[in-house]
């Protein structure tokens, strides 16, 4: 696996040929059936961008597949979007697989990446490859996200060692919302120098990326410009390689306030009660079913 001091050499530092560039400007030639890590690695390399969004079921694993999305996270932030907790802590790792299944079946090329969710990977690298091992057998991923800093380098290695690629999240890490005392910005001032330190480490122990969540522009810029692999960010700026941000906030599906970090790019919410309001007015008039809808 690359680290901060030695690239792949797998990966070819030359500019994507026009010709190979795969619809909607991906950095992944359209050659490649399957997004893979040294896709990513090669679009640090050429100073590329990739997307990534969460996607927790087939459907939506299948539409943003097919709009050219290039990393699918299967998120345990469907903790709070799909299973309607108030936080990723209380999803469990029978409930992930079941989630990351949904969306490989629904994924035909996108690199697929589950989270490890909490309580399965803190208590020894042997669990973490327990637990990975159960997604990728069983959800069908091809690598996991695990959060925390330098302390979890030990078990990266075991992962990459067992075959495991993993995406290490840094900065705000919502499974220790209680220890960081709620959704806050992380890597401020003299802290920044820390998440460099955590990065390095990281992906020393062989992880293929680095997520960052929550941290000033400034300090994701150093942590990126530390490490060789690629970075993503969310609410970390726009120099990262990638981008993330959860499907339901980009697509206006969820209510309430949103963070700063979030764009949305349609109005999902609206469309959806206006059908819904259709069907209800047409079945109550007797409208629907109509003849063209009966046998
Ligand atoms: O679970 C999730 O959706 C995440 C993103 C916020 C990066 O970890």
């Amino acid at each position: 696996m690359p680290t901060s001091s030695t690239p792949d050499p797998a990966v070819s530092a030359a500019p994507v040929p026009a010709e190979v560039a795969a619809p909607y400007g991906s950095a992944i030639p359209a050659t490649a059936s399957r997004v893979r890590t040294h896709h990513l690695q090669a679009a640090k390399l050429n100073g590329q961008k990739f997307a990534m969004l969460t996607a927790y079921d087939q459907y939506t694993a299948q539409i943003f597949d097919e709009a050219g999305i290039e990393v699918l996270l299967v998120g345990d932030s469907a903790s709070n979007n799909v299973l309607g907790n108030e936080t990723s802590l209380p999803i469990t790792l029978d409930e992930m697989i079941i989630f990351s299944r949904a969306v490989t079946a629904g994924a035909k090329r996108a690199l697929v990446v589950a989270d490890l969710p909490f309580g399965s990977y803190e208590q020894s690298p042997g669990q973490a490859i327990a637990s990975s091992v159960r997604l990728m057998k069983e959800g069908l991923v091809h690598a996991v996200k695990m959060e925390g800093g330098a302390y979890y380098a030990p078990t990266v290695r075991a992962l990459t060692q067992a075959g495991v690629p993993v995406m290490a999240h840094i900065g705000f890490t919502p499974q220790s919302e209680h220890m960081l005392g709620g959704y806050r910005v992380q890597g401020r001032g003299d802290a920044a120098r820390a998440m460099v330190d955590d990065a390095v480490a990281l992906a020393e122990a062989g992880a293929f990326c680095v997520l960052m969540e929550m941290v000033p522009a400034a300090t994701a810029t150093a942590v990126d410009a530390a490490v060789a692999v690629p970075t993503v960010g969310i609410g970390a700026g726009n120099t990262t390689t990638g981008q993330v941000l959860v499907w339901q906030d980009m697509a206006g599906l969820r209510t309430g306030k949103m963070a700063k970090f979030v764009k949305q790019y349609a109005q999902l919410r609206t469309i959806l009660s206006d059908a819904a309001k259709a069907y209800g007015d047409e079945v109550r008039t007797g409208a629907f079913p109509g003849p063209e809808h009966t046998f």
